[in-house]
């Protein structure tokens, strides 16, 4: 909820906002349903979200890749991608792969967390090569599963994430399984390498350093994404006004 009457340039201004909360973001939580009682607050002069939403930093009209960066991904996920992506570039890895590392955690930076590697892989697939997306999509089931070959084990994070006992629905075992037979199976693997979490502060990378790799692989669209009227151009724009109301 906010009060914005001094943001004259922006959609409702002088208007009271008031914000609903996604579903997907309180159901089951110990957050209130709180959808009767805004809806009980709605009188002139106050409104429900629709728009740039002066609380967050305003989108350029044809927002590029890096703007997500700049302007909407969380801290941790932000640092945690970019840690990526430099590890595979330091290492030497295929450009596909630096891009898959910077871009695998995308839709739990700035969208959803549930399925976030089928969700990741959908909003990049018009831009990126098939193998980019692949990568990223498989990279969730991947993570569950050690491979020796590479020295990637599972992760000790997801002990401390999810208990000590924690074994992944059925679902995901499948696509595991299917991935490990798949011809691009080491791209998906790379990313699980280089994915690793960690939460203190580290030294800054800077975003630049994959300027290059993103302008031969990331075709950005003219209209900026979430205006190109691609099949997922929702989801980028979701993303842009994470406030909506509808
Ligand atoms: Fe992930
Ligand atoms: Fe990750």
């Amino acid at each position: 909820m906010s009060d914005n009457d001094s943001n004259t340039d922006h959609p409702q201004a002088g208007c009271r906002r008031l914000i609903l909360t996604p579903p997907v973001g309180w159901r089951g939580t110990d957050a209130p349903d709180t959808e009767s009682e805004i809806l009980r607050q709605l009188a002139p002069g106050t409104v429900l979200m629709m728009g740039d939403n002066p609380a967050l930093p305003r989108m350029p009209a044809r927002p590029r890749l890096l703007d997500f960066f700049k302007y909407r991904i969380t801290d941790i996920t932000f640092r945690h991608l970019l840690t990526s992506g430099k590890r595979a570039l330091d290492a030497g890895e295929d450009d596909k792969v630096v891009l898959a590392c910077l871009l695998h955690d995308i839709a739990n930076g700035m969208l959803l967390r549930t399925d976030h590697g089928y969700w990741g892989a959908q909003m990049i697939a018009p831009y990126v090569d098939e193998e980019v997306a692949w990568a990223v999509e498989n990279h969730q089931a991947l993570r569950y599963y050690a491979d020796e070959s590479v020295g990637y084990k599972y992760p000790d994070s997801y002990v401390r994430f999810f208990g000590p006992d924690y074994s992944p629905p059925e679902y995901i075992r499948v696509a595991a399984e299917a991935a490990r037979k798949h011809r691009w199976y080491m791209s998906s693997r790379l990313v699980t390498l280089y994915d690793i979490y960690f939460f203190e502060k580290s030294e800054p990378i800077e975003l630049e350093i994959f300027t290059d790799i993103i302008g031969r692989h990331f075709r950005e669209p003219k209209e900026g994404l979430g205006f190109d009227g691609s099949r997922v151009a929702h989801m980028w724009r979701t993303a842009i006004w994470p406030n909506n109301s509808l």
